[in-house]
């Protein structure tokens, strides 16, 4: 088997008393598109932090490829092809939506590259050229979801962290979102999702890993997600049934 693009190891992450991941290990294999869900504070956020560099594991230890990356700086990981879009979109406000998506061309990953024509790409991508002149604080949630996405996309990333691109849209905006993450992965880039959009997860993952209060309490193709006793009691608060 071919080396996973993100695995985690016995991953640990304490807050004070807090234990926001407990002792998860799970791997992305390259090339696919995979999902980390979990109800609200389960750490799925905490996980994106940690791969990010934004945080540094209590223990455990994260690998990107062979590279063991886990306390390495954002900055260096962006380099290195890891790019995110934030559960709560962050753009420039003031800035024209051309110009948010250069921001990630310019902050991504290391080679020669033609900036103007990566933001265009990005742009074009994720459906939003006609509105590449318009200040990025114009724009609805839905367009908002999809800059993210086109900021991340320009990083020209190996792998993608997506926290959350489907909150607060609708059916039909969501399925936008679900068919650019598709191009995304058919692109030969690794994404991992964070979505609370079940039928979403459903569709689209090759891969779920399940979290609750911290713990991986599941992992497996959605079939074997769906019908699983400890994931319907996470869900719906109910002891699970063994
Ligand atoms: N920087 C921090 N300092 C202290 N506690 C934190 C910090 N970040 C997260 N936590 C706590 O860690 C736990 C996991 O939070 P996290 O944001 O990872 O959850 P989540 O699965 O992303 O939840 P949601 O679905 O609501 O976004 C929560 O109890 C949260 O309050
Ligand atoms: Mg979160």
């Amino acid at each position: 088997m071919s080396t996973p693009i993100l695995r985690l190891e016995h991953v640990t992450k304490r807050f004070r008393g807090l234990v926001a991941t407990n002792d998860v290990s799970f791997a992305v294999p390259e090339g696919s598109i995979c999902s980390l869900i979990g109800p609200n504070g389960a750490g799925k956020s905490t996980i994106f932090n940690l791969v990010t560099g934004y945080l540094a594991p209590s223990e455990g230890h994260i690998f990107f490829g062979k590279t063991r990356i886990d306390g390495t700086p954002t900055t260096q990981l962006a380099r290195a092809g890891i790019a995110r879009c934030f559960q709560i979109a962050k753009p420039f406000a003031d800035l024209s939506v051309r110009e948010n998506v250069r921001i990630g061309a310019l902050f991504g990953r290391d080679g020669a590259r033609d900036i103007a024509a990566v933001t265009d790409d990005a742009l074009a991508l994720t459906g939003l050229s006609d509105l590449a002149g318009r200040p990025a604080g114009d724009m609805t949630v839905g367009y908002l979801r999809r800059l993210e996405l086109a900021r991340a996309i320009a990083a020209r990333p190996v792998l993608l962290l997506a926290d959350e691109p489907c909150a607060g849209l609708n059916a039909t905006e969501t399925e936008d979102i679900v068919t650019i993450l598709r191009l995304v992965r058919d692109r030969g880039v690794s994404v991992l999702l964070v979505e609370h959009d079940m039928q979403a997860v459903m569709r689209v993952s090759d891969q779920i890993f399940v979290l609750d209060a911290g713990a991986l309490i599941a992992a497996g193709p959605p079939e074997a997600i769906a019908g699983d006793p400890r994931v319907i009691a996470a869900y719906l608060g109910t002891e699970a049934v063994e």
